[in-house]
């Protein structure tokens, strides 16, 4: 079983967490195995194998499943995305002092949330996914080796974070779905929040191999509203080519697409003859303050 008092930041605990159920604030128990609310003592939670909070009890089931989190697990380590992590970094770093507390909303597997931790920001990442933030959690605890945690990882969703209201500095949004309105309540009055969508022509080179008449993205729906909880500052394009050779590589990267699913298998197949894939990355950051 983890020990919970390592493998948390106990200082994400005590001024962010509270109990998914009733609101109260959340305490390590004594054996440092689970959360146990401060409200009412039948709310407690149990540390999952990996380092992980079970804190989405009216949700649980959903987000990504074992194989997704496995092949954007494969992409991803492998760094293609490097330049995206290193400019998201960038512009925590640009807008929210190192003492401040991140929260990454729809963290996936934490290849970004455990970046910006290295930072030396500490950062909740929340997942519907259990076997995202399950991967999320050992990441963190291989790359921090000795020294202490600065995340926490738990299964949550971004429309019900288990979060005391204005308790957070900056919340991150990665191509995950965004909740304008919780994020507001989770986030300090002058509080950053940064999403992340796919540019234009993102992926482009991909869909050339596939489709016989590609198209260009049409950009996120789910984004605030400009003046409604939060003012829009900046919009930042990071745009860089990447060439695949490995096909294993290629499919963990159609995979992470939202037109995986849709594709035939007859289109998918193009993709096996492809030697070697290049494709545009293009990643648009919008950063929104709190009002
Ligand atoms: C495309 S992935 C992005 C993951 C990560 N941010 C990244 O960029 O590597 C979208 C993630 O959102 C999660 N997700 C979907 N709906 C969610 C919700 N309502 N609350 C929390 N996470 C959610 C999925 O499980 C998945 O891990
Ligand atoms: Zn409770």
């Amino acid at each position: 079983m983890p020990n919970l008092t390592l493998e948390l930041d106990p200082r994400i605990v005590s001024d962010l967490l509270i109990c998914p159920i009733c609101g109260a604030s959340l305490r390590v128990s004594e054996n440092s195995q689970s959360l146990l609310c401060g409200g009412t003592k039948t709310h407690c939670f149990d540390g999952g194998g990996g380092g992980y909070l079970p804190l989405a009890p009216r949700h649980s089931g959903g987000g990504d499943s074992k194989e997704a989190v496995r092949y954007r697990t494969a992409f991803l380590s492998a760094g293609y995305y490097q330049p995206a992590a290193d400019a998201l970094c960038e512009l925590v770093q640009k807008y929210i002092p190192t003492d401040g507390i991140m929260v990454d909303a729809g963290c996936g597997e934490g290849y970004y949330s455990n970046l910006v931790a290295d930072c030396g920001y500490r950062v909740a990442g929340f997942d519907l996914s259990k076997f995202a933030v399950d991967a999320a959690a050992k990441a963190a605890k291989r790359t921090r080796g000795d020294r202490p945690s600065q995340t926490l990882y738990a299964v949550g969703s971004v429309f019900e974070l288990p979060l005391r209201d204005g308790g957070a500095d900056g919340v991150i949004n990665i191509f995950a779905p965004c909740a304008p309105a919780e994020y507001a309540r989770v986030l300090k009055k002058g509080g950053y929040l940064m999403v992340a969508g796919a540019g234009e022509d993102h992926l482009f080179g991909l869909k050339q191999v596939i489709y016989d008449d590609p198209y260009l993205n049409e950009g996120r729906r789910d984004l605030p509203v400009d003046g409604e909880y939060f003012n829009l500052l900046d919009k930042v394009t990071v745009t860089f080519d990447i060439t695949i050779t490995d096909y294993a590589h290629m499919e963990a990267l159609f995979s992470m697409t939202p037109y995986y699913w849709r594709t035939s298998p007859a289109d998918h197949e193009k993709l096996c003859g492809c030697a070697e894939l290049h494709t545009p990355v293009t990643f648009d950051f919008f950063i929104y303050q709190k009002i």
